[in-house]
């Protein structure tokens, strides 16, 4: 359907823009690829030491995955099919994190995709993207680990999803969840390694 179409489209644009890099580079701090573990993420804009930029660029990363969901549940309405209303919604919001993890911007080298992966959730169950960022915080304030944080609470979540029978929304969350966890495996090699650095931590 066109509007699937649409949603997708939009969604991958929405989500191929790379606030980390973007904000970084407007605040004058340079190139945030070239510090810590060269992601566009907020935990390594944290490692520019500008608390507020992290913040935000997680803020934004999420927020344009949510959008893309919001368009696409509109644009399924409007076409007027009962299929398309419920597919293109999911459908956008897997986009928006393709978008993000490979941008066309950056030579399809993104991010790992923590921040949209939960604006995603937000925007199709408010309830699972509440029960990550719980997981999230758990595991953090136990490990000050964010990458073992975020698999963690990618793992939970989609099982958490299935369980409660949402069974499309999950088969998505844990289509994510894979290709969140494929995109953290120099994280797990560092994590067995005991090499991960824990947040706060100084270079
Ligand atoms: O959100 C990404 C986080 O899980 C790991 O980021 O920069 O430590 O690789 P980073």
């Amino acid at each position: 359907s066109p509007f699937t179409l649409a949603a997708v489209a939009l969604g991958y644009l929405l989500g191929s823009i790379p606030f980390g890099l973007l904000l970084t580079r407007a605040a004058g701090l340079g190139d945030v690829r070239k510090i810590g573990s060269g992601n566009i993420g907020a935990t390594n804009v944290l490692r520019t030491g500008n608390k507020r930029l992290a913040a935000l660029t997680l803020v934004l990363d999420a927020l344009k995955g949510t959008a893309a969901v919001l368009i696409g549940r509109w644009l399924g309405d409007m076409s007027g099919n009962a299929n398309v209303a419920e597919i293109a919604p999911l459908l956008a919001g897997l986009a928006a994190f393709l978008g993000h993890i490979f941008p066309v911007w950056l030579g399809f080298r993104g991010g790992k995709g923590v921040a949209t992966f939960i604006g995603v959730l937000l925007g199709v169950d408010w309830r699972a993207a509440l029960a990550f960022c719980a997981i999230w915080l758990l595991v953090a304030a136990l490990t000050r680990y964010s990458s073992l944080s975020a698999l963690v609470a990618a793992v939970a979540v989609p099982v958490g999803m299935f369980i409660m029978g949402q069974h499309s929304a999950a088969i998505l969350a844990g289509l994510l969840s894979l290709m969140l966890i494929a995109k953290h495996h120099a994280n797990i090699r560092r994590l067995l390694a005991g090499e991960e650095p824990r947040i706060g931590a100084r270079e």
